[in-house]
């Protein structure tokens, strides 16, 4: 990200401290839909509306902080991802991104799979009905409940991700008179570009197992031999928030190089990969995300030639986007409560929530955007950091942004695509009640998850 001096709003030094900032936005008042959901636009009055709904309107009903999700925008997008693999792949939406009954529901609606990694994560699929075969069940760290309960229901799939957990599962499986449909997850050796904590392809963490020092043939042997045990395919995810398609590309490659080496040793043909999620969105205007259609055309091509190559039938692909799909369909919705500029840094907008309701920042050193969202401002840009409620100073919901020099208490902002990550991590971190999520669509909105009340804290307070 680059980073410049810029002349500053009138509370401001005419040198910037360091940070990452660009320049101030020509226009505060713009919304760039790269970062904002489809149905997000500013209205005549100045007041910024989603699906049909003013700000303000939905600050007073539903109270801040609270997130509120685009429904159009989330079915376009799913659309978009179903559409852009076809017939021959299968998308599974990631539910740790943001999982809650409606989005499942929207799911089947749309005819996306789901990937789920806990047992309430499955628990709040099949409680909204998503067909068992439609689920993918992951996790590095699956507990003999989790698995029981999987196989019961009959998952589509199990992603198996250790050697104990291939005999773990297979004994589960044959204990119920079953054969569980499973993937193996390997390690690729792939660096991905993104946050360590997020990279999960390199050799050195705790996912899958290994392609080096044939880890996964290992795997792939022991797995074939298992009755209680289906072996469908491989399957790797190289990270998550990546824009760039190499890592992917030499994962397919060398996922594919496994299936060659499979069949060279069994004679057999697995029939699936599964290349996993990780595709980044914009947080910025900096930041320029690939479209569902041209990912599934390089992955698809890639592995198309590689099969040729290896003499093999094109595997079907599966793919599982979590970030890409509800991320950008989201906002967090706050209000201003202190303005303290500090001479020569920059002005702490305090607002109701924090680091409770998105732990991102703190976490990853994620960057946001932010706008002033109650009405419009011709104030000069002022370089800003959105910071929580919570006792912390690392407490950032906005690390450097500009935000109209006029802003005052009682004026609302909104953090754009926060709809992935942010509900899912939040916390009661200072027994804060998690915030609600709101759907929206064609000038209604409607709670899918309630705002959390001090009861709800108290009932689990038992002592
Ligand atoms: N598949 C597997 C096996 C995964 O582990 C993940 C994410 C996904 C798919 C979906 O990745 P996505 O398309 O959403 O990037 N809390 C972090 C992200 C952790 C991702 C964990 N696994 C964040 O807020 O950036």
């Amino acid at each position: 990200m680059s980073r410049s001096a810029h002349p500053a709003g009138p509370r401001h030094a005419d040198v910037l401290p360091e940070g990452h900032y660009t320049a101030p936005p020509t226009d505060l008042n713009a919304l760039d839909p790269k970062v904002w959901a489809n149905t997000v636009t500013r209205n005549e009055d100045g007041v910024v509306s989603v699906g049909g709904i003013e700000v303000t309107r939905l600050a007073e009903e539903f109270g801040t902080p609270a997130y509120f999700l685009d429904e159009a925008d989330f079915r376009a997008r799913c659309r978009a991802w179903a559409a852009a693999f076809g017939r021959d792949a299968d998308v599974f939406y990631a539910g740790k991104a943001f999982l809650s009954r409606a989005i499942v529901r929207w799911l089947k609606e749309e005819g996306l799979n789901l990937d789920v990694c806990s047992g309430g994560e499955l628990a709040t699929a099949l409680a909204a009905g998503m067909p068992a075969e439609r689920i993918a069940f992951h996790g590095n760290n699956k507990s003999v409940e989790e698995i029981e309960r999987a196989v019961e229901a009959g998952v589509g799939r199990i992603v198996l991700d250790s050697f104990q957990e291939i005999v773990r599962v297979a004994h589960i499986a044959q204990r119920a008179g079953k054969r569980q449909r499973v993937q193996i997850r390997v390690t690729v050796g792939v660096e991905a570009h993104t946050h360590e904590f997020i990279a999960t392809a390199h050799e050195d963490q705790k996912f899958g197992i290994a392609l080096a020092g044939g880890q996964a043939a290992e795997a792939v042997r022991r797995a074939l031999k298992l009755d209680g045990l289906e072996l469908i395919g491989i399957h790797s995810h190289i990270g998550s928030q990546i824009f760039d398609m190499a890592g992917f590309e030499v994962s397919a490659r060398r996922v594919v190089q496994l299936l060659a080496e499979v069949r060279d040793e069994h004679g057999v043909e697995l029939p699936e990969i599964d290349l996993g999620g990780g595709l980044g969105i914009a947080y910025t205007s900096e930041d320029d995300p690939r479209e569902p259609h041209e990912i599934a055309k390089s992955l698809t091509e890639i592995v198309t030639r590689e099969c040729e190559a290896a003499g093999l039938r094109p595997p079907r692909i599966s793919v599982e986007p979590g970030r890409a799909i509800v991320g950008p369909t989201a906002f967090t919705l706050y209000e201003v409560g202190t303005v303290k500029p500090l001479e020569g840094l920059r002005t702490y907008v305090s607002v109701d929530g924090g680091m409770s309701d998105n732990i991102r920042t703190a976490l990853y050193d994620a960057e946001y955007s932010v706008a002033l969202v109650s009405r419009t401002s011709e104030a000069a840009p002022m370089l800003s950091r959105v910071v929580g409620k919570h006792c912390e100073s690392g407490d950032i919901v906005v690390k450097d942004a500009f935000l109209p020099a006029d802003l005052a208490p009682g004026d609302l902002i909104a953090v754009p695509a926060t709809g992935a990550y942010c509900r899912s991590m939040a916390s009661n971190y200072n027994h804060a009640l998690r915030p609600p999520v709101v759907a929206v669509a064609d000038g209604e909105a409607r709670v899918i998850v309630r705002r959390e009340t001090e009861e709800d804290l108290l009932r689990l307070d038992v002592g």
